[in-house]
């Protein structure tokens, strides 16, 4: 899929939370084509300490409006820095980066998509492109607590919201993958973003119930396109650049100890 470097303008800065903005960017021209669970390497300008790209997995596109939505959690220089830009600012971009989610061709196919903290991020995407498929998803959501839990209007536009939160402050208690959604029905994709701790679980949950999953993998990047080798992952298939192979992967791919 072509990649493009695209200077973005800023159309919306919203912080939805203490530790996290959502950055809405738009251009003259239509956006590229985009799939959900790719990711973009966004510039950060203006900062004395960080020179490297942040990865940033796509949240949204909105072609009604030309926008693409990035959630960012603010963790670093690079990303408090990015958090700081003004509507009409410009933002530079590369992207779209990574392979996809896998959509299912048949309609019938039951889909959960779990995500943990940012990681619900690329989901919206996802459950927005399986609607338009003709399926309907269901979303489990889990965070610490009630306010970690982002754009929960906007999955609940999508599909059915499961939450848990650490804390027991919203949905049940524990983590997602006590959750009674598991127990109580039946699934024959789950796609899952979040905590490795979290996707692994989820995983083994897949696997012992001979459930299709697909994990993104959140290995540390630099450069985005396969050329600096600081994201590689051991696999089935041998060593590979989660930038480029990924970072969406069946778990059957995966060494994970599951
Ligand atoms: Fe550089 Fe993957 S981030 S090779």
């Amino acid at each position: 899929m072509k990649k493009y470097i695209l200077d973005l303008t800023v159309t919306e800065n919203i912080r939805l939370h203490a530790n996290y903005v959502l950055l809405k960017l738009t251009q003259a021209e239509p956006l590229p084509e985009m799939l959900p669970g790719q990711f973009a390497e966004i510039r950060v300008d203006g900062s004395n300490t960080t020179f490297l790209r942040r990865p940033i997995s796509i949240n949204y596109v909105d072609r009604q409006k030309n926008e693409v939505w990035f959630l960012i959690q603010l963790v670093g220089d690079g990303t408090r820095k990015l958090a700081t830009v003004n509507p009409g600012d410009t933002v530079n971009v590369v992207m779209p980066l990574g392979n996809g989610f896998t959509v299912p061709e048949d309609t019938a196919t039951k889909v959960l998509l779990i995500g943990g903290g940012v990681g619900t991020a690329p989901l919206l995407f996802l459950g927005e492109t399986l609607l338009k498929k003709g399926l309907k998803p269901t979303f489990l959501l889990g965070a610490r607590s009630k306010n970690d839990l982002l754009q929960l209007d906007l999955f609940e536009a999508l599909g059915d919201v499961h939450t848990t939160t650490e804390d027991g402050s919203m949905g049940e208690k524990g983590y997602v993958t006590m959750h009674s959604v598991l127990r109580d029905n039946t699934f024959d994709l789950i796609c899952t973003c979040g905590p490795k701790p979290m996707m692994m679980a989820v995983a083994k949950y897949a696997n012992q119930q001979g459930i299709a999953c697909e994990v993104s993998l959140e290995n540390t990047m630099a450069c985005g396109v396969g050329a600096c080798l600081c994201c590689v992952e051991n696999t089935r298939d041998g060593h590979v650049c989660v930038c480029k192979e990924g970072p969406v992967f069946n778990i059957k791919k995966l060494l994970w100890q599951i």
